[in-house]
């Protein structure tokens, strides 16, 4: 959490080396994810529609903020590039044994998930 109480807490003496500065996006990605979180569950939170707007409005512009930073990163360290991409090729690979059709992209999971099984469905 910030020190906001201390004006000088995020400087620093000096300028940042390449490594230094991945790890430093990596917390920044961090600080993206939990905002995304935060506003997400506010947003559950709630019935009120003009806050709901507001907080879902908030929280994807954090989502594309996350965006900015993992490509900032792949622009910087094409290596971590190719560790991405290999992760990516994965979930492809799985995509496509379940059959599921990607045509060379990501395909959006459903809307809705199937439902859970109950202890009904046992029987
Ligand atoms: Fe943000």
């Amino acid at each position: 959490m910030p020190s906001f109480a201390n004006p000088f807490a995020g400087n620093v003496d000096r300028k940042m080396t390449n490594e230094e500065l991945m790890q430093a996006l990596r917390l920044d990605i961090a600080g993206e994810l939990e905002a995304i979180y935060l506003y997400e569950s506010h947003y559950l939170a709630t019935d009120d529609p003009v806050a709901k707007a507001v907080l879902s409005d908030i929280r994807d512009e954090e989502k594309a903020h996350m965006g900015e930073l993992v490509t900032l990163m792949r622009y910087l360290d094409p290596k971590e590039t190719e560790l991405f991409l290999e992760g990516e090729g994965e979930v492809m690979e799985e995509l496509e044994e379940l059959g599921i059709k990607t045509s060379g992209g990501i395909a959006p999971a459903p809307s809705e998930p199937a439902p859970a099984p109950t202890v009904g469905d046992l029987s």
